[in-house]
């Protein structure tokens, strides 16, 4: 191919990091709240400005990487999640809980690779399990040792699950397990949630996206147990599936009341439909999942991110009955095939991740460290009488710039600008989180970083009262 390449201004190859640029972080010392401005800014156009001049001064490198990945990639990314405006970060490394961009800047990752990254960015448990699997080779075309292991470890935890299989994504788990359902129930209809993200094809925020499975979907309102139980009753001969996510997680984390879980619970079971736990995000917040946190046991569940140990993966599991389907022994079975779904990789590094790193003592402390570090950013905002908020449960949570309560996606407010400057602003102040506000702790964020982090929180409120109140 002409014209690609370091020849033609690879920028990552071209471009050596900024020798000189600012040092947000360094390994031992959190730094100073950065000294963005001394005014009370009174204007939410002029605050932006400012943030956004600073975030392209500070990164010439990113963008230059940014444009040079236009000319390959649609709006120079294979990832929609990842872009942001003025143009997003481009990394060099991860250690621990840090991550360095080409530019040179050391920031604390809160993010956590959107949950995927619950073991940090260079654990050694998990680097000792690729090395030793890749030690022995790869691409076997046949069954290793360590898959069976690994689902063991999550037949033993997830109470839904007497069988599970592997997939590569969360989305391909969510997608087998809906294709699952209609087999066995011999139905067509899936009742989702409004604001419920189950993968690029399984979008229900606003409406859904073009790019949606051609399944008949019916649209319930989270926590909203009446509608869904009319909707279930209006559609229960055709209903295969109830899947939900007992948090939305990237519909703000707004996590389910438990009446709503159980409402969809017995309503499903009314209708002899299977519900199906969408726990990609949620299964951290217990050893098993947040069924095992609420007791409320689904028919179905399916998991992603970290469980792959920060490797490719998805997993979508059930009873023995309704899995039984893919046994490749029993007359009529179902393919369910895929050549990287016990890819040596994935299933060494979860398995390892899984037994000896992420124990249920490990799920137990990081879902109360996110609880408190929620509680202090709630109060915190509270004291300096701004609108913000902030939902979630355990170590998952999302800012919002309003007073109202949440309890479904429609009661947040967009406030996309207000998001920008957050986002813009932690970046400067040296804190990596996700645009929307998001955050999803890691194993390695300690007392340092989420003190460090309320602190610069507020300061954003008492910089910014005056354009979020
Ligand atoms: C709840 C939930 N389900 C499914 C997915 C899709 O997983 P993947 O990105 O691995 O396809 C995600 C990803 O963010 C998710 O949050």
């Amino acid at each position: 191919v002409q014209g690609v390449g370091p020849s033609d201004g690879d920028p990552v190859g071209a471009v050596a990091p900024a020798g000189g640029a600012r040092q947000y972080r360094t390994d031992d010392q959190l730094p100073e709240v950065a000294a963005l401005t001394t005014d009370n800014e009174t204007s939410l156009d002029a605050a932006l400005s400012r943030a956004r001049a600073a975030f392209v001064a500070d990164h010439p490198a990113s963008r230059q990487a940014h444009e040079w990945a236009q000319r390959s990639m649609p709006g120079g990314t294979t990832r929609s999640t990842l872009y942001y405006s003025p143009f997003p970060l481009v990394m060099q490394r991860g250690t621990r809980c840090r991550l360095t961009d080409i530019d040179g800047h050391e920031r604390v990752d809160l993010l956590g690779e959107y949950t995927a990254g619950i073991y940090g960015h260079d654990n050694p448990v998990i680097r000792a399990a690729i090395d030793a699997a890749l030690d022995d080779g790869w691409n076997f075309g046949a069954h290793s040792l360590t898959e069976a292991k690994l689902a063991a470890v999550l037949c033993e935890r997830f109470p839904s699950l007497e069988l599970v299989r592997f997939t590569n994504s969360g989305t391909e788990a969510n997608m087998l397990a809906l294709a699952t359902a209609l087999l066995v129930t011999g139905r067509s209809t899936v009742l989702v949630v409004d604001g419920g993200y189950h993968g690029s094809v399984l979008s229900f925020a606003g409406g859904g996206t073009p790019l949606n499975l051609p399944h008949r979907f019916v649209v319930t309102t989270y926590n909203d147990a009446d509608q869904a139980r009319s909707l279930v009753r209006a559609h229960g001969a055709d209903l295969a599936a109830v899947l939900v996510e007992p948090m939305l997680g990237s519909r703000g984390c707004v996590p389910a009341e438990p009446g709503f879980l159980a409402a969809l619970r017995e309503a499903a079971t009314g209708a002899g439909a299977l519900l199906i736990f969408d726990e990609v995000m949620t299964s951290r917040m217990s050893s098993g999942g947040l069924q095992l946190r609420q007791g409320i046991i689904p028919d179905m569940t399916t998991l992603g991110k970290y469980v792959g140990g920060g490797m490719s993966f998805g997993a979508f599991g059930g009873s023995r009955d309704v899995m039984s389907v893919f046994d490749p022994r029993q007359p009529g079975s179902v393919p369910g095939a895929g050549t990287f779904n016990n890819n040596v990789l994935s299933m060494a590094a979860g398995y390892a991740g899984l037994s000896q790193v992420f124990t249920p003592d490990a799920a137990t402390a990081l879902f109360e460290r996110g609880e408190r570090l929620r509680h202090e950013l709630e109060q915190r905002c509270a004291g300096e009488g701004v609108a913000m908020c902030w939902t979630g449960l355990g170590s998952l949570m999302n800012v919002h710039f309003q007073r109202e309560p949440i309890r479904c996606a429609t009661d947040i407010a967009p406030e996309t600008e207000r998001r920008e400057l957050f986002h813009l602003e932690m970046l400067e102040n040296g804190f990596y989180l996700g645009r929307r506000g998001f955050i999803a702790l890691s194993l390695e964020i300690g007392e340092k970083e989420t003190s460090g982090f309320v602190d610069a929180v507020t300061e954003f409120a008492c910089r910014h009262r005056s354009v979020l109140t």
